[in-house]
């Protein structure tokens, strides 16, 4: 059988009404504008109301990429929901979100990667239409991470905010779509970033939840380093693989974690300022959410071109990072 290329057809994103700026911030935990903005490059983040969850944002998100791919959702084999802030345990995010758009063909599952969470479905989705396994697949990025917040911790609540994004894929003709994609991990860094009850090993009890132990808990200056070296090196094994250099890249959409850790990565890969897009400041760190909510800020604004060579790169919790090269 030929093997056919897997790419985007469509996008989208959504997001909360809900904006909490740094401002707000300044009222909750001992921190200033000053700090929140040098150190991170975040000036404000959206917040989901109570009443809001995941599965409200993928779908708006979801519904957006259906139409633009031009499909209906009936046709849609697979369905991925990347997230660490699912609407419940059980069932699955995922299945939520089929049955809401009515793809009543897709197998449709929540995949638990952290901020590298789109890359995975991407990564995977690539395979399944490449192989002929699936015609059309949803990938979408959909959190709510504030409700997992503590916010009385600074060193966390000042980074994260809500939100999702979605892309639906298909085969494309040759030379276009997917070039290369590449996911790793490395659980030895798994308390780096992570909430510790909740969970099988540490239930929920009155005592757990009074002393926070659902909240995330995260190492950020740790995390720094792994997060720039990870990302620079898949970047450059994706190029590589694609027989692409950093000089051939229109786009460059690392996950948005930090502006210092974008600049870091950019600046020893080689890409220069205009080609890399950030959207930290309006959006904070979405997590899963991230990507696919720049890559539809990009579409929307004509910044990507029909030919562009665009790079996409992540690093969470996990830890987990990868890297995808796309000819657009
Ligand atoms: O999504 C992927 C996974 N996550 C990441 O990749 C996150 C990566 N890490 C980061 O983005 C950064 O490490 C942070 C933004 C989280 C922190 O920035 P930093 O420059 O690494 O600060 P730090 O943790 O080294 O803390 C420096 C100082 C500390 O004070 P002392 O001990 O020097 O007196 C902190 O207590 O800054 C203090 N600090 C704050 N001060 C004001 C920490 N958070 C705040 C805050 N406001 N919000």
């Amino acid at each position: 059988m030929a093997t056919v290329n897997a790419g985007i057809l469509g996008t989208g994103h959504a997001y909360p009404t809900g904006i909490l700026t740094n401002a707000d911030l300044e009222k909750l935990v001992e921190t200033t504008d000053e700090w929140i903005t040098s150190r991170t490059g975040i000036k404000q983040r959206r917040k989901a109301a109570p009443e809001e969850y995941t599965s409200l944002f993928a779908v708006r998100a979801a519904r957006q990429a259906i139409e633009r791919a031009r499909i209906d959702p009936s046709e849609i084999d697979v369905l991925i929901c990347a997230t660490v802030t699912p609407d419940q345990i059980l069932p699955s995010t995922g299945c939520l979100i089929q049955a809401e758009l009515g793809a009543n063909k897709a197998a449709a599952f929540d995949l638990a990667a952290a901020c590298s969470g789109f890359l995975y479905g991407l990564t995977l989705v690539n395979s399944m239409i490449r192989t002929g396994q699936c015609r059309y697949a949803l990938v979408i990025g959909a959190e709510v991470l504030t409700k997992y917040v503590d916010y009385t911790d600074r060193s966390t609540c000042v980074i994260f905010g809500d939100g999702a994004g979605a892309a639906v894929l298909g085969a494309v003709e040759e030379g276009r779509g997917i070039l290369s994609a590449r996911i790793r991990s490395d659980g030895r860094f798994a308390e780096q970033l992570y909430a510790p009850g909740g969970g099988t090993r540490m239930g929920s009890t009155t005592e757990t939840l009074a002393s926070g132990q659902h909240f995330f808990k995260m190492k950020g200056n740790e995390l720094f380093k792994v997060a720039v070296r990870s990302m620079t090196d898949i970047s450059r094994e994706v190029l590589a693989e694609a027989g692409k250099a950093a000089d051939d890249i229109d786009l460059f959409i690392p996950h948005q974690a930090n502006q210092r850790i974008t600049d870091a990565v950019a600046s020893k890969l080689g890409v220069d300022e205009a080609r890399i897009y950030s959207n930290i400041s309006q959006h904070g760190n979405t997590s899963s959410a991230s990507i696919p909510i720049a890559l539809d800020e990009c579409v929307e604004a004509g910044r990507v071109k029909d030919g562009d060579l665009v790079v996409l790169t992540s690093f969470g919790g996990g830890v987990t990072w990868g890297g995808v090269v796309l000819r657009w």
